[in-house]
């Protein structure tokens, strides 16, 4: 009989806790993880209006360099602040610098030289590429034109 009786001397106490501790914590940092993936997003969303804005009256100026090399007919896209710009060298040997952010809903118009227009895909918009007019399609105002003055190592493109 004596040896089927158990020695609990031997047995060692195991705590289980930390290792439940350990996993609320981990779950709870995922879920911080988790919620601020979500949020930060959104947040974003409902902030980036007024960084925008606030953005667009902090640039007055962008400097490209090496532009001036551009070739006639050309056309650069740039960020005027956090605004997609646009630099066209025209076959004239102009220089006209727009934002690219057509005056319609807000799409990124592009300049095609082989049709000599600046256009907007979304609605068919088009713009003049010598003046920003809007020339036909949904736009109801120009495009916002910047000055533009060329250097011998860059263009630089200032608010009007
Ligand atoms: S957003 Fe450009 S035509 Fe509508």
């Amino acid at each position: 009989m004596s040896d089927l009786l158990i020695d609990n001397s031997k047995l060692v106490e195991t705590d289980s806790t930390p290792t439940r501790r350990a996993f609320v914590a981990a779950a709870a940092a995922a879920g911080l993880c988790y919620a601020g993936a979500l949020a930060y997003p959104i947040y974003r969303y409902l902030a980036s209006p007024a960084e925008m804005a606030a953005d667009q009256v902090a640039v007055t100026e962008v400097t490209l360099k090496g532009a001036n090399a551009m070739p006639a007919g050309a056309a650069l896209m740039f960020k005027f602040g956090s605004s997609p710009a646009m630099l066209i060298h025209g076959a004239d040997d102009s220089w006209v610098a727009f934002s690219a952010v057509c005056t319609h809903l807000g799409c990124t118009v592009q300049f095609e030289p082989q049709m000599n227009r600046i256009h907007c895909a979304c609605h068919g918009g088009v713009y003049d590429p010598h003046t920003g007019r809007n020339v036909s399609g949904p736009p109801p105002r120009p495009l916002k034109a910047y000055k533009v003055a060329v250097a011998a190592d860059s263009v630089v493109v200032s608010r009007a």
